[in-house]
């Protein structure tokens, strides 16, 4: 072979690779495309005005630790979400309707919905709380409730003990409301004497708006939140739980549980 023929031979089969190299990174980017475009995607309910675990940003977006987490685990499971801000009472029917697929709303896992709805592994722990206005004195724990009217959200953990505490004759009035802000409204107008709410909740409403209410004696209880699905997705909760582990495992959720007092100062 002449000199010339060696050159052009040695760059036909450099052309050849390079170009080779090429098609195999296209046809890379096209795999990761078709496989974007497969990602199931799963709409997720909650009630946006309970921070520190859902809130809507100045740009309108659901924001929050239950936001961060479901994401990661979404991200670490290959599905895509959409979040739908509704009423906490309505989540469970819209879950049985097909309307939403996954409840992530600061949900207590109880005894009660497990009868409605399949929930995940718990991912955090909360308890429920007593407020009242920053000036009163006379209600220092649940047993002050004695012929007084209590503010709580619609179909919440604290609304189930405001009638526990009816029923047993202490509580001798419930005032529900769909927002958590608007339970406080009451007791600012002297509407309601107290509140019983999520703990980290009503702390995060307080560093938000100082001045209004203060919280009271310990904690009534401890409850877990749980994510849910429809009863029988066995399917989708398996990769919650999944996608729920790794976060753990990854550090990512401890990552997250910093970031949560700042989702409070934020509000
Ligand atoms: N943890 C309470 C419950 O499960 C209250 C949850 C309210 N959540 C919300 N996003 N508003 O009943």
């Amino acid at each position: 072979m002449t000199k010339l023929l060696k050159i052009l031979a040695l760059l036909l089969v450099i052309t050849t690779v390079v170009f080779a190299a090429g098609c195999a990174e296209q046809g890379e980017a096209g795999a990761e495309e078709a496989a974007a475009e497969e990602m199931p995607t799963y709409y997720v309910g909650t009630e946006a005005q309970f921070p520190p675990f859902e809130i809507v940003n100045a740009e309108g977006n659901v924001i929050g630790f239950d936001v961060d987490l479901m994401n990661a685990i979404a991200e670490d499971q290959g599905f895509k979400v959409i979040y739908q801000d509704q009423d906490f009472s309505g989540l469970i029917p819209a879950l049985q309707t097909g309307n939403i697929d996954i409840i992530a709303s600061g949900m207590t896992i109880t005894e009660e919905r497990e009868g409605q709805v399949d929930f995940s592994e718990p991912y955090i722990n909360a308890g429920l709380a007593l407020a009242v206005a920053v000036g009163n004195e006379d209600i220092q724990s649940v047993d002050d409730l004695q012929g007084k009217t209590v503010a709580v959200q619609t179909g919440s953990t604290g609304f189930f003990k405001a009638e526990e505490l009816k029923e047993a004759g202490i509580v001798a009035n419930i005032k529900d409301f769909p927002h958590v802000n608007e339970a406080i409204s009451e007791i600012e107008i002297g509407g309601a004497d107290a509140m019983i709410n999520d703990l980290p909740v009503t702390n995060a409403f307080i560093a938000a708006k100082p001045g209004v209410i203060k919280i009271v004696g310990e904690p009534l209880n401890s409850e877990a939140y749980g994510f849910a699905v429809r009863e029988g997705n066995t399917e989708l909760l398996e990769k919650i739980n999944t996608g729920l582990q790794n976060v753990r495992d990854s550090g990512k959720y401890d990552e997250l549980l910093v970031d949560l007092p700042n989702y409070m100062e934020d509000e």
